[in-house]
């Protein structure tokens, strides 16, 4: 059976983006493949959280993954740091990783700019970090969004490089992946860019209905087509692609028709929008809520899965370890 890995990292509450760009995928592998599931708690400590909103975090994205779905029984959850031989290989793989092909990282680049005041070695090694998530489960197949492909392809590369330097076919190279094919990107609602935690312009699996509305209702729109036929702007067809993944297709259509008569009114095209996103989220939002006031719960899901997580993990770092030479007298 393939393996599978995929992390997210507790830096707020998950969004329609993670969801619909990792969580879903989460959900079907784990009734056909050998899965772990993480919280990438390491990997937030770039970001200096304090202690308290770190913990909390993690106890939401914990409570998340169960609400919507993520079994104890069939995949293996749990939390990064309750593995140290995530940490022992990444710094073994940070071994042969280089300073100037981690600085052209689009990611790296892109937090420098937006936390110039803290660029810590960690933004620097995240993905040796992630590489080393990764490949010390020998995955086959990682579920992500479109904004990881960079990161899974040094994660490809880290890998091949270890094979080719001792001479092995040790690590798997894994793919990243999703079930419709192409890796997706779930747009925000200011009428450009990806939705994330930090960008403000997230729709969350917790929002309760009124303010969720609220946050569609104010989406940017422009002022609508004036010919038949007129191909979209950027901030509409993103109100299409969030129509995609949660209206049924006729809605779709329906708007589609209405967009190319020029007969569409916003208004009701993100009204309905919300409708649909409401009645996604409400049952999810629902048991979030249960399940994170189930203490004994949430301790017995992390334990069952560190146990898993660090058998697997341990044997790795053990055959790593040899092949490099580090050898027990
Ligand atoms: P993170 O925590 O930013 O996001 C978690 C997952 O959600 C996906 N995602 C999106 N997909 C589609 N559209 C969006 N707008 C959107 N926003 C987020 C991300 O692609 C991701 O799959 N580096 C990772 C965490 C990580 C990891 C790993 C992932 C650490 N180690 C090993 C896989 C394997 C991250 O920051 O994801």
């Amino acid at each position: 059976m393939q393996t599978v890995v995929s992390g997210i990292r507790p830096t707020g509450n998950l969004h329609l983006g993670n969801y619909f760009g990792a969580v879903k995928n989460f959900l079907r592998m784990q009734e056909e493949y050998n899965c772990y599931f993480f919280i990438a708690d390491y990997h937030s400590l770039t970001t200096h959280p304090t202690p308290e909103n770190l913990h909390n975090s993690v106890r939401q994205i914990l409570a998340e993954y169960l609400a919507c779905g993520l079994d104890p029984e069939k995949s293996t959850i749990y939390i990064q740091s309750d593995v140290p031989a995530i940490a022992e290989l990444s710094l073994l793989m940070s071994m042969n990783a280089y300073l100037g092909e981690l600085e052209r990282t689009t990611s790296f680049k892109d937090k420098a700019r937006q936390q110039p005041n803290n660029v810590n070695a960690g933004l620097l090694t995240y993905p040796v970090l992630m590489a080393s998530d990764i490949i010390i489960h020998q995955a086959d197949k990682v579920p992500v969004g479109k904004d990881q492909e960079q990161n899974l392809e040094m994660t490809r590369k880290f890998a091949t490089r270890f094979n080719h330097m001792y001479n092995q076919d040790y690590f798997k190279i894994p793919q990243p992946f999703n079930y419709g094919e192409a890796l997706i990107k779930i747009p925000g609602l200011d009428g450009s860019g990806k939705m994330g935690k930090s960008e403000g312009n997230g729709i969350f699996l917790v929002d309760e209905p009124k303010p969720l509305q609220k946050k569609v209702m104010r989406a940017v729109t422009d002022s609508g087509p004036t010919e038949p036929n007129s191909p979209m702007t950027e901030p509409i067809q993103n109100l299409f692609t969030l129509m995609d993944v949660v209206s049924t297709p006729d809605t779709i259509e329906y708007f589609k028709d209405k967009y190319a008569t020029c007969e569409i009114r916003y208004g009701d095209l993100k009204k309905q929008l919300a409708e649909d996103i409401i009645k996604f989220t409400t049952p999810i939002r629902e048991r979030i809520n249960d399940i994170k006031a189930n203490e004994a719960y949430l301790s017995k899901v992390v334990k069952m899965g560190r146990e898993k997580a660090q058998a697997s993990a341990e044997k790795t770092v053990k055959e790593v370890r040899e092949i490099i030479g580090i050898k027990r007298f």
